[in-house]
């Protein structure tokens, strides 16, 4: 009764220039294994649930890019969206297919470009929290502890009361600005959301029904269609009805069925390059490296990526991105990494 969704279809915009909207950062190999990090999610999945268990939600646009990538899967297993609307109808998406495979699925829904480096104490967690969500009708996300006030995560304050031995959630607050992300963080309450979900099919459509009917009327209109040769035709014209909103707005923080399962599996969101500088093996100066060959001199705490066989020389630079990929070149200061999403934006008439 087991499944998991991966959900494919973001852009990684902060990863620019290596994340580029016709190849975003789920496709790419980052680490120079061979494998992107869409190919190691599907391996990490492999090991815990047979493969014909396994989703793809995707654009598309990436069609192509997924079946290349990962051809073990058959074609129903990839749900393509004609637009993108965020993570909450993709969710919602797949579960209505799977609820029709199996009605009494329970699903595991995980980003498709994170890094996990501790691989069995994953699979036992994600194995302990399929069990808790077959009994309880709980919506179970996984919570990592902070390292510093990050902004680009959901925080979520621990309850001392329990479910089947579960801490419930007190509050879980996506996002919040800095000043909130400090108090949180300094308050030690609270976990990060570590964006992988774990529930009962029935409760997540219910938590639709109670929290986002826009999406469900949506979708409850295609109960006889899904996993028919119709469904695609469905879904290209009824996709664009559903509002654009993440899980973490749209359910998470309103539900009050939530539970947290504390993980430390060594989880990176490899969310900005200053998160894979933080993870990546460093010189004596805190430089990384990754694809390319480089000489430093008077430099530290810079991340260079370049492609293969290029060789950079690098003199008293500090605490800067250099990537250069497919035509674009990338000198940003990390501690100003947020900007890049405006960079993308500015320059996307041109490249
Ligand atoms: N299929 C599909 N369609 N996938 C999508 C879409 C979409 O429209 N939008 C995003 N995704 C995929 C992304 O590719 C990624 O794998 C995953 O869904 C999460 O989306 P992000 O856009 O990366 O979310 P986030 O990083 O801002 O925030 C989420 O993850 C954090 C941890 O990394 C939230 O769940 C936060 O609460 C959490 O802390
Ligand atoms: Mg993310």
């Amino acid at each position: 009764n087991n499944y998991c969704v991966i959900m494919s279809g973001g852009i990684g915009s902060r990863f620019w220039p290596f994340s580029r909207e016709a190849k975003p950062k789920q496709f790419l190999d980052f680490f120079g294994t061979g494998r992107s990090l869409l190919q190691l999610t599907v391996d990490r999945f492999k090991k815990i649930l047979p493969i014909e268990n396994i989703y793809i939600v995707t654009n598309e646009a990436y069609a192509e890019l997924t079946k290349q990538e990962i051809p073990e899967l058959k074609s129903s297993q990839v749900l393509l969206e004609p637009l993108r609307r965020n993570t909450a109808p993709c969710i919602a998406y797949a579960a209505y297919h799977i609820k029709k495979m199996n009605p009494d699925a329970n699903i595991v829904v995980a980003p498709a470009d994170h890094l996990i480096l501790k691989e069995d104490e994953f699979a036992s967690v994600i194995k302990q929290a399929l069990e808790f969500v077959s009994r309880n009708p709980i919506l179970l996300t996984l919570g990592i502890k902070p390292n510093r006030p990050e902004t680009g995560y959901g925080y979520i304050q621990i309850d001392e009361d329990k479910v089947d031995g579960i801490n419930k959630v007190k509050v879980f607050t996506e996002k919040p600005n800095y000043e909130l992300a400090k108090i949180f963080y300094e308050s030690g309450e609270f976990l990060w959301n570590s964006g992988l979900f774990i529930w009962n099919v029935d409760t997540i459509l219910r938590a639709f029904h109670d929290y986002l009917p826009e999406i469900s009327n949506v979708f409850d209109q295609g109960v006889d269609i899904y996993c028919t040769p119709e469904e695609q035709g469905f879904i290209n014209e009824q996709y664009a009805y559903c509002p654009n909103i993440s899980i973490d707005y749209g359910i998470m923080e309103k539900a009050s069925n939530v539970c947290v399962l504390g993980a430390d599996f060594g989880w990176s969101d490899l969310g900005t390059w200053g998160s894979l500088h933080d993870i990546s093996e460093k010189d004596e100066e805190a430089n990384v490296t990754l694809k390319c060959e480089t000489m430093f001199f008077d430099s530290s705490e810079n991340i260079v990526a370049m492609p293969e066989g290029k060789l950079a020389v690098i003199q008293g630079l500090h605490d800067y991105i250099v990537a250069e990929s497919d035509g674009i070149l990338l000198i940003c200061k990390k501690s100003d990494e947020q900007s890049i999403k405006q960079f993308v934006a500015d320059t996307k008439l041109k490249y």
